[in-house]
């Protein structure tokens, strides 16, 4: 399996406790790669990194404005320009419920992103595709430069 593909960087081409460095590069690489339409979800506590990664993507994915990939204060949704087509960046930390969803039309965004990554997910689950990319994040309790990194992923080539 070629070293920069997809299911490669999902499978053993993924750190297990990657440093910051390694895991904006694993970032990078995979947003190289992504098949559209994507949706990817990223899990962890605050502070786990699911921003950075979601940057490190979007570098990746060739979004020019990249100091625009923030953790959304009062947005819970961002949209990104990049070359083939808009990323759709969602933080539901901050929804306080089903009906708020609905009303940021989030079915169609899940219909019609060519790319959407969701932080905190937990709340919109049941509405993703079977063949999301899930990502979960966890701080290293061995050691605080590092971060714990697992993918649930379909088999993808
Ligand atoms: N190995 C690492 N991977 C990702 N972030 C790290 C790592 N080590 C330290 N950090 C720091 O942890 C913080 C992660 O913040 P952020 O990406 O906003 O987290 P989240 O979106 O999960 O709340 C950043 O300040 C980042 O520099
Ligand atoms: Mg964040």
């Amino acid at each position: 399996m070629a070293a920069d593909s997809l299911g490669y960087l999902l499978g053993r081409g993924a750190p297990r406790a990657p440093d910051r460095d390694s895991l904006e590069a694993w970032g990078r690489a995979l947003g190289a790669v992504l098949p559209r339409p994507v949706v990817i979800t990223l899990e962890g506590d605050l502070g786990a990194g699911k921003t950075t990664l979601v940057r490190a993507i979007c570098v990746g994915i060739g979004v020019a404005a990249i100091e625009a990939v923030t953790s959304p204060t009062f947005s819970i949704i961002q949209q990104y320009d990049a070359p083939r087509g808009p990323v759709i960046h969602a933080d539901l930390y901050r929804l306080r419920s089903d009906a708020e969803l609905e009303m940021l039309g989030w079915d169609e965004l899940v219909e019609g992103a060519p790319v959407l990554l969701v932080e905190w997910p937990d709340r919109a689950v049941n509405t993703l595709p079977r063949d999301t990319i899930h990502v979960v994040l966890g701080h290293d309790p061995e050691n605080a430069d590092r971060r714990l990194l697992r993918i649930h992923a379909p088999t993808m080539r």
